[in-house]
């Protein structure tokens, strides 16, 4: 598509973009590509200027890279109890034992969830996994989606109600007491930031570990490089970040008439972004279908996304990331053990990741 048709209308009316040009140009002018996909949104992802300015300035507070350190030694402690657990075991599935549960226990854990009321993330979250593989007769997860989405909605509502009373050493407390110009959070505001964090956090940083694991598996060279030189790790993850970027696509809608690779797109008009097909475009990264961690501008690709909504979990995503693949290096002496049977991909045009990776 990048070649034949880098600019495209579908059948469904939506224009695409795919070259990495196009689309950092689309990422990077809010002002005529809007998040806003419909008029009332609570989400700081689909929200535009001046409203995502005062949100991002307030959350953005939270999420450095100094925070995201801070969590190390828990993200080490849920990473060893939960790959110990996969020793001895004949045969599981990576993405159920370790890829969601990691995110999960450490997203719940800093916003202050205790591990005995989990379990309506944790299946939440596997919903929203088994939504995005299964093709057809959705609305059983559907509606069990819905359910247990105003469940936590509600839990987060508790959360904030009892924060404030009695604050803790966890996120919501934190965001309570962040102050700015404006006030703070309001407390729907609030919940609705909780709830992204759920969605946005869990299965993105899911996928980008199992597809780590593959690829590693697919490159036993790289694999056996890093286990010469651990401090790799972050050259791994970045370019599977670009290789096989957990999220694919997001989406714009045209706030005024614009061009772009000749195309005139009208006000009004949807955008496909795809990140994925940006990340692999050869006029920006030679050899862009190579696996390389050592390229030279790595850290050009759009995983994250680009602009205002540049993604506020990037610290903490990568240092799990980094945390869980060391300790597979380390305590699974033989990595050559995780053999692929049998690759169950998700079926999402948003996200890349697996259904299941059996490992023995
Ligand atoms: C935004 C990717 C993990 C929180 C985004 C966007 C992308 C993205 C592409 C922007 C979409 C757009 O421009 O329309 C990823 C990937 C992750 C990851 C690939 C893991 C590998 C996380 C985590 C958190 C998080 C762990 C929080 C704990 C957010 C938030 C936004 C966001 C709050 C909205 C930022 C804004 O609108 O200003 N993410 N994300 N993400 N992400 Fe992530």
């Amino acid at each position: 598509m990048r070649d034949t048709n880098a600019v495209y209308k579908d059948t469904n009316h939506s224009w695409n973009v795919f070259r990495y040009e196009d689309v950092k140009q689309v990422l990077n002018d809010h002002n005529t590509f809007s998040s806003q996909v419909s008029f009332e949104e609570r989400s700081i992802l689909s929200m535009d200027p001046p409203r995502h300015q005062k949100y991002r300035s307030m959350a953005s507070q939270l999420f450095t890279p100094k925070m995201a350190m801070g969590m190390a030694p828990r993200i080490s402690a849920v990473v060893k109890e939960l790959i110990s657990a996969l020793r001895g075991q004949e045969e599981t599935d990576l993405v159920r034992s370790l890829s969601i549960p990691l995110p999960l226990y450490v997203l719940t854990d800093w916003l202050g969830v205790p591990p005995e009321d989990r379990l309506p993330f944790q299946r939440w979250s596997e919903l929203e996994v088994k939504y995005n593989s299964y093709t057809g007769g959705m609305d059983a997860y559907e509606n069990e989606s819905e359910t247990l989405q105003d469940e936590l909605c509600s839990y987060f509502q508790w959360m904030i109600d009892n924060r404030r009373r009695q604050p803790k050493d966890d996120l919501v407390s934190a965001l309570l007491s962040v102050k700015a110009d404006t006030g703070g959070f309001t407390d729907g505001e609030l919940v609705d930031f909780c709830f992204l964090l759920i969605i946005g956090g869990i299965e993105t940083t899911a996928h980008l570990l199992t597809n780590t694991v593959l690829t590693l598996d697919e490159h036993p060279a790289v694999l056996q490089r890093l286990r010469n030189d651990p401090d790799a790790v972050s050259k791994v993850i970045d370019e599977v970040l670009r290789y096989r970027s957990p999220v694919q696509s997001t989406f714009r809608i045209v706030l005024h008439d614009v061009e772009i690779g000749g195309h005139l797109i009208d006000r009004g008009e949807p955008i496909n972004v795809w990140l994925g097909a940006a990340n692999r475009d050869e006029r920006i990264f030679e050899n862009a279908e190579t696996f390389d961690i050592d390229r030279k501008n790595n850290p050009k690709h759009l995983a994250f996304s680009s602009g205002i909504h540049h993604c506020l979990g990037v610290h903490l995503a990568k240092l799990e990331v980094k945390i869980a693949i060391t300790e597979l290096l380390t305590q699974i002496s033989q990595f050559e053990r995780i053999r692929v049977k049998e690759l169950v991909p998700i079926h999402s045009t948003v996200l890349l990741g697996l259904e299941s990776l059996p490992i023995n």
